[in-house]
């Protein structure tokens, strides 16, 4: 009954999203408006509506996620000069310890060593990079992708906090600086019934198409940091801050220089007690490390700097009941128990799914349908289940037994770790490739995710729909989609068709580290997947993996290890994967890695490490080699350009490389063949 009912509410709401998209297309593409502003309201605040009352209804077309029509039309798409990152997260702090663990070691520091950490708090807005060229603000972007974001130079000039010319005289020639557009809680309650939070209404005024509507809207700028940047005389992070509101920016009042544990921990549970009286909403505090040479020794992983860290606020909790125990399937084929909650709002965010993690946490907790349980809901992590209430349970609750197959039908297993000697806490149902359905889904869901293909527009619900209609089986069928068939489909109109087929289009190239991560390989995430496509260069060489009998020529990578390379010896050795490896390379454009822009002093060349080093630790080491483009070795071969010797080296590779004719030099000559003096 309740399945119905939620299907023809959601009939309902694609119907409403259609009709907003012609409107918007109208207005937007045209500059035609077809209704008056006053029923164009209405609808929208429909939509909005309902999505607020039916926690189930999204889509991408939605005025609460997109302004207008689709903003990549609207603005003019420009790369950003260095790109715009995100940062970790920790919570605990266990992780806290860790990171700054990560960075001693790193940097091969030893504790008597304080680092300095510059304390802000990191405001829930949207971000923006403001370009000045000698002190006048030239262009504006939003982060877009990161890497490439839209020129809202006109919303953002009518920011009274942005400045349009720097004051004094010491700015630098030309500046990128990075900040946050928010709203004050204030400011937002008159604005309540047309976005659904804050940050969804700066988001929105922010990529308004006529600057005079992102006028109407009380926005506010704080700075916080720089990209590409010439001439800039500044050493460290918090002197940065000082020149901003120097220049004429506003920076935040909380502001701090903290180093130890102990200070950060201490004053974020000051802030975090301070927070409710705060006019704007933060959700954690950034530490960055204060000092840019060491940034820039730190440099960066994956998508988040080494140097920096966003410190969350601790989790919102609520009781609620567990009404169903779901088992969903995920693309590695682990099986987590979901329970469909009774929804409760947790932190203004209603919550009706919390994972259960897996088979182990069940048992330990016993948790059981009908229970009442205490779920917590911390930042952006999947709300979870804490604990069960025992006392009000009922007599006749039965023990939950989770399932032994998978829902494909093929039995499931649990495996042994060898390092730890004991079976894994998570269920899986074993990766055959596209086999099992759940998997296959699962797979193709991550293929357009942002991180991997970043298909505009093609979210989870799509990829299910697209299932179910058997439009899709592998993800290459994105490329090949019968938009005759779409088009006629229920919530799909000529717009909504043409769009997407625009955004497919447009991803037809790209770089071989993000197409092995598209892959979705286990233990394969997007900082291996770098490794692999810089060792291996190009798509063909990726593609004759097939012909190998062993990958250890990978273990050469620093961070690939058995694990990894099992996982890719089970990715290639399945049919249904070479398969779909052969027709991409008929489809897309898959492009080798691009040049690193540091430099490429070490371009063809080929380092080997050996004895320990003074001053730097070995993945610093590493790390320069490869921002310098150079590759490392883990054995002494012909191919092998030099041999570093650090403190106490394995003579038998000092006489082998020697007996080979390969440079031997130490720790100081390498240093120097980068310009370093400090060591
Ligand atoms: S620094 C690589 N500083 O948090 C450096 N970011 O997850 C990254 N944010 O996109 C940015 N306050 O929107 C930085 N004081 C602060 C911040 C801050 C808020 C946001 C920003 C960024 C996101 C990173």
């Amino acid at each position: 009954m309740i399945k119905k009912k939620n299907s023809e509410i959601e009939k309902d709401y694609l119907k409403k999203i259609n009709k907003i998209q012609k409107l918007n297309k109208a207005y937007y593409i045209n500059s035609k408006p077809i209704v008056e502003d006053k029923i164009y309201d209405e609808l929208k605040k429909n939509i909005l509506d309902l999505e607020k009352k039916y926690y189930f209804l999204k889509n991408e077309m939605s005025p609460s996620t997109s302004v207008g029509y689709k903003p990549s039309k609207n603005f003019k798409k420009v790369r950003h000069m260095t790109p715009m990152l995100s940062l970790g997260n920790v919570f605990k702090r266990d992780d806290l310890i860790n990171f700054e663990k990560k960075i001693y070691n790193f940097l091969s520091f030893n504790h008597n060593t304080k680092i300095e950490y510059s304390v802000e708090p990191k405001i829930d807005g949207i971000s923006a990079s403001l370009f000045y060229k000698d002190g006048k603000f030239i262009q504006g972007l939003s982060r877009g992708d990161g890497v490439q974001g839209e020129d809202i130079t006109e919303n953002l000039k009518t920011i009274e906090d942005i400045p349009k010319g720097l004051n004094g005289k010491d700015y630098p020639h030309e500046i990128d600086i990075r900040g946050e557009v928010f709203i004050n809680n204030s400011d937002f309650e008159n604005l309540k019934n047309k976005f659904a939070n804050p940050r969804n209404a700066a988001s929105g005024s922010l990529r308004q198409k006529d600057p005079k509507e992102t006028k109407k809207i009380p926005l506010r700028f704080v700075a916080y940091t720089f990209g590409y940047s010439k001439d800039l005389k500044i050493n460290n992070q918090f002197e940065f801050l000082v020149s901003l509101k120097k220049w004429g920016f506003k920076t935040n009042e909380f502001n701090k220089v903290i180093s130890g544990i102990e200070n950060l921990i201490n004053n974020h549970k000051k802030i975090e007690e301070q927070r409710n009286k705060i006019d704007f909403d933060i959700d954690g505090l950034v530490y960055k490390v204060n000092d840019f040479n060491l940034q820039k020794r730190l440099g960066y992983a994956a998508n988040a700097p080494r140097w920096a860290v966003a410190h969350k606020f601790s989790a919102n909790k609520s009781i609620s009941e567990i009404l169903k125990i779901e088992i969903q399937i995920g693309r590695t084929g682990a099986l987590t128990p979901v329970a469909k909650i009774k929804p409760v709002n947790i932190g203004g965010v209603l919550v009706s799914n919390a994972t259960l993690h897996n088979e182990d946490e069940i048992n330990r907790k016993d948790i059981r349908l009908g229970d009442t349980v205490i779920v917590e809901r911390a930042g952006d992590v999947i709300p979870h289940v804490i604990s069960v209430d025992k006392k009000r349970r009922n007599k006749s609750s039965k023990k939950f037994i989770f399932p032994k197959k998978c829902p494909c039908g093929f039995e499931t297993i649990k495996e042994f770790n060898k390092i730890t000697k004991k079976f894994d806490a998570v269920r899986r149902c074993p990766d055959r490739g596209f086999e099992c359905e759940k998997i296959a889904i699962e797979k193709i869901k991550h293929f357009v995710s942002k991180d991997a293909f970043n298909i505009d527009g093609f979210g989870k619900k799509i990829v299910e729909s697209f299932w179910a209609k058997k439009l899709i089986r592998y993800p290459n069928d994105i490329f090949n989609l019968n938009y005759k068939v779409i088009s006629k489909l229920e919530g799909w109109g000529d717009l909504s068709v043409a769009n997407l087929k625009y955004s497919i289009e447009t991803k037809k190239k790209i770089t071989l580290s993000k197409f092995i991560y598209s892959m979705g390989i286990r233990h394969i995430g997007q900082e291996n997947a770098k490794l692999i496509s810089k060792n291996l260069n190009s798509f063909e060489n990726f593609l004759s993996m097939k012909n190998r009998l062993d990958f250890n020529h990978l273990l050469n990578i620093d961070g690939i290890g058995d694990t990894q390379i099992t996982s890719i010896q089970n990715f290639f050795s399945n049919k249904k994967n070479l398969l779909m490896l052969e027709k991409f390379k008929k489809i897309i454009e898959i492009l080798p890695e691009e040049e690193n822009i540091i430099g490429g002093i070490f371009k063809d060349k080929t380092f080997m490490l050996t004895g320990k080093l003074e001053g730097i630790s070995r993945a610093e080491a590493k790390s320069l080699i490869e921002k310098n483009s150079g590759k490392i070795s883990s054995n002494v071969n012909k191919k092998l350009d030099y041999l570093v010797i650090g403190d106490k080296p394995t003579i038998r590779k000092v006489n082998e490389a020697k007996e080979l004719n390969i440079n031997v030099i130490s720790q100081k000559d390498f240093l120097k063949m980068l310009n370093f003096k400090d060591f």
